[in-house]
């Protein structure tokens, strides 16, 4: 029983290790939802690191939607004017991403981020 439990320890630090290691590092996904500041949201800070997490994995080259690539301040801003980018992330015309949606404080931040001009901040 001694082995039992001790081998069960072993295996779920083993699994919480493989879990944490390949996590993605930034504030909202380690606070969730409680604590999400859009009173001045930050391009480099708040919204590149939602990007490069969320969606870079296809809107670069190489991925399936190269053609629009989201790597570049310049790049996301083609699709902050007419709120295209609003709108998806909202899930208002086709969801991005296409999986699921965010966790509402990385669409919250992108639409705070748009409607205070989309600065590169
Ligand atoms: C699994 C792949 C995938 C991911 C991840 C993804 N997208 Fe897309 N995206 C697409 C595809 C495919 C299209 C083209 C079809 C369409 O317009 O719905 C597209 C289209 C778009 C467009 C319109 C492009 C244009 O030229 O009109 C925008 C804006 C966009 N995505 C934003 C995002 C944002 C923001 C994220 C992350 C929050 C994201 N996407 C994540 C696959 C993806």
């Amino acid at each position: 029983m001694r082995h039992f439990i001790f081998s069960a320890f072993v295996i779920l630090v083993a699994i919480s290790f493989t879990q944490t290691s390949c996590y993605y590092d930034n504030e909202q996904d380690l606070y969730g939802t409680g604590n999400c500041d859009t009173s001045l949201v930050s391009y480099n800070t708040d919204i590149k690191p939602i990007i490069d997490a969320n969606c870079i994995s296809c809107h670069a080259p190489g991925g399936e939607e190269e053609n629009s690539p989201l790597l570049t301040y310049d790049d996301l801003k083609k699709y902050t004017g007419n709120n295209d980018m609003v709108d998806r992330v909202n899930g208002t015309s086709s969801l991005m991403p296409p999986s699921g949606k965010m966790n509402s404080c990385n669409v919250s931040l992108i639409t705070a981020w748009v409607n205070q001009g989309a600065l590169n901040n």
